[in-house]
């Protein structure tokens, strides 16, 4: 039982450094690989420098994005659109660049998996465990 728990965990390590929302989406995705290729493009292109999963730097969080447009029937299109363009006055004064280097297509499966990360998003808060960090005991002998 710990060690199936080990291994599960040492697996997700080896596939990309934690981080708790990806995680547990990535689990949540795996019966749908063209939201895994989404965050691969996402994580391919230069989005990571400005944008986090679940921390905002320059630009905004994807998880955040996702919710904004889950909703609207075009949201997926209206990302990809941003994605490619670009654009300003959203989130506030930063600036999106443009990436006409992406394709339709890309910017689309980018959208997919942002607006994916909605439900666990909303569930994020209730499923932080602590880390299992508990000192291990010293003996001085
Ligand atoms: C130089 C920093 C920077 C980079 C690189 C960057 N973004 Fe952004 N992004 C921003 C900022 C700043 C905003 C907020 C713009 C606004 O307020 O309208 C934003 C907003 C967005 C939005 C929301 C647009 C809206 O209208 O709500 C999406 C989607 C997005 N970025 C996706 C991406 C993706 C995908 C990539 C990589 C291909 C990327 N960004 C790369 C800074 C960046």
């Amino acid at each position: 039982m710990v060690m199936v728990a080990f291994g599960v965990a040492n697996v997700g390590w080896l596939i990309m450094r934690p981080d708790p929302v990806s995680e547990r989406q990535d689990a949540a995705m795996q019966a749908r690989p063209e939201l895994l290729a989404g965050k691969a493009l996402v994580q391919g292109s230069d989005c990571m420098r400005c944008h986090g999963f679940e921390r905002s730097y320059v630009g905004p969080t994807f998880a955040d994005i996702g919710k904004r447009y889950a909703a609207r029937a075009d949201g997926a299109e209206y990302i990809a659109r941003k994605i490619r363009e670009g654009g300003a006055g959203e989130w506030g004064r930063n600036i999106m660049p443009r990436h006409p280097q992406i394709t339709q297509q890309q910017a689309l499966q980018m959208a997919q998996w942002m607006i994916a990360l909605t439900p666990g998003a909303a569930s994020a808060s209730t499923a932080s465990d602590p880390p299992a960090s508990a000192p291990a005991a010293v003996t001085t002998r």
